[in-house]
């Protein structure tokens, strides 16, 4: 299933979240997933995961080719790797190392390693992390270059508000492909999914099942729904993501779950069910969106 925009681009319509897998275990997640019917794998520089995907890729279940996955991945203002050869805190305008190093300096090699570890020659999709407020627009113009040059299919960013976006595109007249979000049914973004529709800007929702398997969510109003359509709680928040046009990017190490997560495309909700799941929302926010950016 692959979501297509105004724009024609060919996103998948849900994807696997990997944080915190490394090593053998991302490598056996992926592959359980893509026979499962995942294309879409998200991680990023900070998360020690990509070179678990870079095993995964060595060893695709007969049939699958790298050309098959979206992998998306990010630039953080941590460390990429143990073995990253730029050591210091990024994209933080009171780090000595900002003075020493540009950002297309930090951005390259951020990328050339993203690239090594996964063993790939093109990311399918490169975000910008959180909205680090001394380097966004710089960051989003080596992105940018990134796809003019090829590197990169598509480039967006995570954890951004509206005012974030905004000024990417007044500063370079580009808007992002991507936006990753957290979005539940007790947090439903709804101002952040009409300005994505109003742009053509693909949302994508990490931690879609964070609140159901922390309890969170009162699950008296979703059991009718999930027994209508002969579903788990889980699919059916999964599919009011997809409904509300947000990718729904769920995890799971329990490869029952992984199977249980990616069946969601032979039914839909109607409507008003999407707007009572939707009335559960009190603007829940539970991770803090950047560790650097006061006042977000
Ligand atoms: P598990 O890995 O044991 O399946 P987050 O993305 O914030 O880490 O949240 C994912 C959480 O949701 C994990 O605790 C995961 O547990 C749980 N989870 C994933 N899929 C399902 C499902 N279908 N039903 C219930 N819980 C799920």
């Amino acid at each position: 299933m692959a979501l297509q925009n105004a724009k024609g681009q060919d996103i998948p319509f849900i994807g696997l979240g990997t944080f915190p897998f490394e090593g053998e275990v991302m490598a056996n997640m992926i592959n359980n997933a893509v026979i499962a019917g995942y294309k879409l794998f998200d991680t990023a520089d900070d998360y020690r995961g990509e070179s678990g995907i870079g095993i995964a890729l060595k060893n695709l279940p007969l049939g699958f080719n790298r050309e098959d996955l979206f992998l998306q991945t990010k630039i953080s203002d941590n460390n990429a790797h143990k073995d990253d050869p730029l050591t210091g805190i990024f994209f933080n305008k009171n780090s000595k190392f900002m003075q020493r190093h540009t950002v297309h300096e930090i951005v390259h090699e951020k990328v050339c390693n993203s690239l090594r570890e996964m063993n790939i020659d093109y990311i399918d999709s490169l975000l910008i992390h959180y909205p680090f407020p001394d380097y966004m627009v710089d960051i989003w113009e080596e992105l940018i270059d990134l796809k003019q040059r090829g590197i990169v299919r598509y480039i967006g960013v995570s954890n951004f508000h509206e005012c974030h976006i905004d000024k990417l595109i007044h500063s370079t007249g580009v808007c992002p492909d991507i936006n990753e979000i957290y979005v539940s049914p007790i947090a439903i973004k709804q101002s952040m999914v009409e300005y994505c529709k109003l742009h053509d800007i693909h949302i994508m929702a990490y931690s879609p099942l964070m609140d159901l398997a922390s309890r969170r969510i009162n699950s008296n109003m979703l059991q009718p729904i999930a027994d209508k359509y002969g579903k788990t709680i889980a699919q059916i928040i999964l599919r009011w993501n997809v409904e509300r046009n947000c990718i729904p990017l769920p995890k799971s190490k329990n490869p029952n779950r992984l199977i249980e997560n990616y069946n969601i495309w032979n039914f839909s909700l109607t409507p008003e069910e999407v707007n009572n799941i939707s009335s559960l929302n009190y603007d829940y926010q539970y991770l803090v969106e950047s560790k650097i950016c006061p006042g977000i």
